[in-house]
């Protein structure tokens, strides 16, 4: 068998054309710019990268973005107090906070002083809570691209044997919770596996959808999966340049090998990141409406 590619790239694309309807019609009907502010503290290259992403994407479909650049010296109390600006202003529905901070900088603090209702990368406990139970006003932006990559694909996910490695706060932890709630696109039986399984091999060749997000290259190899399973690839592993400077990007999952056994697989790049991107545009959206008593 020879994998299907689950183009990120294609389905992010279509979600965007939707979104930037809905976000036309929000400015006709009700005079409503949805607004994202996206901080960035310090120069680390992979993140100017995202952010710059994330910034050229909500102008493209129509979001009101500010983009906040701060030297790697800034101090908490600065930190506190632009986030507490951006909670008050109303222009602003949606705050992201590109991780990760600088080491001097007490990460959660900031994090959890983003209004609940403007955290638009569903970080903030309450989101985090929210989500568990089943209940969740913003759905993180990774997981989201991931649920909406499989149920857009045609991947049957109810009742499928779900294996995700990684048990990360930002993707292992969120997409399992997600995937095992019992509702459409999801009420699938969830394994995590993580550093302290004994064994990994064991659980991911029973794996009918595999999410990898163990953040190194070939974590997952073509003898530790079984003859058509859907793999997600979560990795972004920088592993070089191009004679031109451009960073040469690849997955968790050994990709050529594990293509040949797969029915369906993501690349890297094109893959999972571009729908990371339009899963915040989507948020920033639902803060907007939420902030105007739309949703
Ligand atoms: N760093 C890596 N991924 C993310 C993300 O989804 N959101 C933020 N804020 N920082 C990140």
């Amino acid at each position: 068998m020879t994998a299907k590619i689950i183009s990120g790239t294609e389905i992010a694309k279509q979600i965007r054309e939707e979104l930037k309807q809905e976000i036309a019609q929000l400015k006709a009907k009700h005079n409503l710019v949805p607004g994202l502010a996206t901080v960035l503290v310090g120069e680390n290259p992979a993140s100017q990268s995202y952010v710059g992403a994330k910034e050229k994407t909500s102008i493209e479909l129509g979001i009101y973005s500010e983009r906040l650049d701060l030297p790697e010296k800034t101090s908490q109390d600065e930190l506190m107090a632009l986030v507490d600006r951006l909670n008050k202003d109303p222009k602003i529905h949606g705050i992201l906070v590109q991780l990760p901070l600088p080491k001097h900088l007490v990460e959660t603090e900031i994090l959890y002083a983003i209004n609940p209702k403007k955290d638009v990368d569903g970080f903030h406990p309450v989101n985090v809570g929210r989500l568990m139970i089943g209940e969740p006003d913003y759905l993180p932006c990774t997981p989201h691209g991931i649920q909406q990559l499989l149920v857009r694909s045609g991947v049957q996910i109810e009742g499928a044997e779900v294996v995700v490695v990684g048990r990360s706060n930002i993707v292992g932890k969120p997409i399992a919770n997600m995937l095992l709630q019992k509702r459409p696109g999801a009420n699938a039986t969830v394994t995590i596996c993580h550093t302290g399984t004994r064994d990994i091999s064991f659980h991911t060749r029973r794996a009918d959808i595999l999410i990898v997000a163990a953040g190194r290259p070939k974590a997952v190899t073509a003898d530790m999966v079984k003859e058509g399973v859907v793999v997600i690839d979560v990795g972004v592993n920088r592993v070089g340049k191009t004679a031109e400077g451009k960073a040469i990007l690849v997955g968790d999952v050994d990709f050529e090998g594990i293509k040949e056994k797969a029915s369906a697989i993501t690349p890297v790049p094109g893959g999972v990141g571009p729908m990371t991107i339009t899963m915040l545009m989507l948020n920033t959206v639902k803060a907007a409406k939420l902030a105007a008593g739309l949703a």
